[in-house]
């Protein structure tokens, strides 16, 4: 069973796949054995990164029962020992159409590939189907660019993730009414959730709390300039007053056209010119990342478990 790492951001287009494929690539030449996924089925692109424009097998022959095993559908990459990835091309993930058992039976063979490590590219957007797959690993990195929309989106998910967390641990618990009512509720915010569970259960407020006080979000700012007025730490700030969320950085990637020209070689840019500044900061966003790993307890959410009993939403 690998640790596995997802990555999400909220907004598309801000450079999961490019942090992602760069990450995994570093990791295997640490000597791990690696698996990256494409969790955006429907806009799946990942594999394009690697110069394969029409894969097969792909995650819908999994997800399809064409095969019985999610290591079936992992690619080699042949000038990258150990790196692996599994394509998502084919019908979207993110809408409604996934069916619970599906999502069960994907969440259960991703925690059991033959890896070391597993990284989760994950949709954009904040579906609860992309929020599940980012709660389910180990270790959960967020990304963004410094452009408002992108940090409002990031903001937004991560605020939607942990509400799910805290409403997925504790569905166990409630029954009936009360249950159906939390888990179709609208949340504004953190406050709005615990205080939903004040009336009904004083208990069941203060586990919420303690499950989000183990809510570890890492972060990402991607294509960043010194012309950008976003500064990191006033959305530390925000995340913290709001949620008691701490938003942990790993780094920062400068904007860099090698990254571009990189992808047009379908090369991960710390390959393909690894002096670069982009690279020199994505290899210290490594180290950062790999640290945590290595020394921090994983922040996987029972989700797994809990999943187990079906949640209507
Ligand atoms: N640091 C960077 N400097 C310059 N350009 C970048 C940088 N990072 C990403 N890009 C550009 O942004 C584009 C989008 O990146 P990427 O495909 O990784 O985003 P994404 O978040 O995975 O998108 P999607 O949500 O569609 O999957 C890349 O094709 C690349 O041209
Ligand atoms: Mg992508």
């Amino acid at each position: 069973m690998g640790t596995i790492i997802s990555i999400a951001s909220g907004k598309g287009g801000v450079g999961k796949s490019v942090i992602a494929s760069n990450l995994a690539l570093q990791f295997s030449r640490q000597g791990q054995k690696v698996v990256l996924v494409d969790l955006d089925i429907g806009g799946a692109n990942l594999h394009i990164l690697f110069g394969n424009l029409s894969p097969s097998p792909t995650l819908s022959d999994f997800l399809e029962r064409q095969t019985d095993s999610l290591d079936a559908v992992v690619h080699t990459i042949p000038w990258a020992e150990g790196l692996g990835y599994i394509p998502g091309t084919g019908n979207t993930l993110g809408g409604g159409n996934l069916l619970h058992s599906k999502k069960l039976r994907l969440l259960r063979h991703l925690k059991n590939l033959d890896a070391d490590i597993v990284i989760l590219d994950c949709a954009p957007g904040t579906n609860y189907h992309t929020l599940d797959f980012f709660l389910a690993a180990d270790f959960y990195v967020t990304v963004a660019t410094p452009d408002p929309t992108s940090v409002i989106e990031v903001y937004r998910f991560i605020k939607l993730a942990a509400i799910r967390k805290a409403m997925t641990h504790l569905s166990i618990r409630l029954h009936g009414e009360i249950r159906q009512s939390l888990v179709n509720q609208e949340f504004s915010n953190i406050q709005d959730v615990l205080e939903a569970f004040a009336p009904t259960n004083e208990v069941q407020k203060n586990e919420a709390l303690a499950i989000l006080n183990t809510f570890y979000p890492y972060f990402i700012l991607n294509r960043a300039n010194t012309n950008s007025k976003f500064s990191t730490s006033s959305l530390q700030q925000v995340l913290l007053k709001f949620l008691g969320t701490e938003l942990v950085v790993l780094g920062e990637i400068p904007q860099d056209d090698v990254v571009t020209h990189s992808i047009r070689n379908y090369l991960p840019v710390i390959d393909w010119a690894p002096t670069t500044p982009a690279s020199t900061a994505l290899i210290q966003t490594f180290y950062a990342l790999q640290q945590r790993v290595l020394t921090q307890s994983p922040h996987r959410s029972p989700s797994t478990e809990i999943l187990q009993q079906p949640i209507k939403n």
